[in-house]
């Protein structure tokens, strides 16, 4: 499918070029704090980025920060009440979900601020990129509001219950450094190499059997989803994959395998 870039709400825009598809947060002046339109943008950002048939996602903010999380000035009218606050929520898991569960491994690269909805974005996603002067943490006792359950369980996957608890009851933000003590961040480079190393590292992965990654991420998802038979199909299509015969035939041959994900 061709290259192609499309706005699809005041702050999300999707874009499809190298292989590689790119959802970008584009409202840097408030350091792309997500409305409720935002997060519903995001599963469609995701359906067309694997409808282009594309073998990674990378997730980025513009500007000075990857995102600030939820845009509360919004909040007095969208999130006012338990009763618009499920509407809310649902909005938000909507987003959460499209980037855990998407066939394809997601990649957030983050710079200066990833809070709140931000950092369960960041949670969702496979891997984590950020640059030393990233800042991370969730604020929602501060706001006195209650992080939406699955996204919880995100962020206790990447981090742990301990970390998680200290996260969230105090509210605190934390450092980049402390970000990688945690397992939240697996690697730091500086902030004028973060999408070129994002792009490094979705080419790397991109060049590796799709199939594979498509089973590999079912099957850690379901250490805790325990959908264990759904990964153990994945895991078995392999074998009949036309890429596992190339793999094979690239390993007899001492040549690099060219995959095509079937
Ligand atoms: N929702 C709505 N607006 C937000 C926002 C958010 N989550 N985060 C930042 N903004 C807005 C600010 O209100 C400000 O708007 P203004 O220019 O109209 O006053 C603009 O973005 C710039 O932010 P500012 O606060 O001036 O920048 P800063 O560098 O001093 O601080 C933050 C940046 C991110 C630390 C600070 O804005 C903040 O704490 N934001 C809220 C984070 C949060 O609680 N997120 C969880 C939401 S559930």
């Amino acid at each position: 499918m061709a290259d192609f870039s499309l706005q699809l709400s005041a702050s999300i825009s999707v874009s499809v070029a190298n292989s590689v598809g790119t959802i970008r947060l584009t409202n840097p002046d408030r350091h792309n704090a997500l409305s409720q339109a935002d997060w519903l943008a995001i599963p469609k950002a995701v359906v067309k980025i694997t409808e282009a048939e594309v073998r990674v996602i990378i997730l980025y903010g513009e500007g000075r920060s990857f995102c600030a999380g939820a845009d509360i000035s919004e909040f007095d009218v969208v999130r006012k009440d338990p009763a618009t606050a499920r509407v809310y929520e649902a909005a938000n898991s909507q987003a959460f979900r499209a980037v855990r569960e998407a066939p394809i491994p997601v990649l957030a690269a983050m710079d200066g601020y990833c809070l709140g909805g931000g950092f369960g974005l960041a949670a969702a996603s496979d891997l984590r990129l950020a640059t030393p002067r990233a800042v991370f943490g969730v604020p929602a006792a501060r706001l006195g509001l209650a992080y939406p359950v699955d996204a919880m369980g995100d962020i206790v996957s990447a981090v742990g219950t301990q970390a998680a608890k200290r996260l969230l009851f105090t509210a605190n933000r934390i450092t980049a450094d402390e970000a990688i003590t945690i397992g939240f961040v697996g690697e730091l480079v500086a902030e004028e190499t973060l999408l070129n190393a994002a792009n490094e590292l979705a080419a790397t992965i991109a060049s590796l059997a799709p199939l594979t990654h498509r089973a590999t991420k079912a099957t850690i998802a379901a250490l805790s989803n325990g959908d264990l038979e759904g990964a153990r199909a994945l895991g078995d299509a392999t074998f009949d994959s036309a890429d596992y015969a190339e793999g094979r035939a690239a390993f007899r041959e001492k040549r690099n395998p060219g995959f095509n994900g079937r």
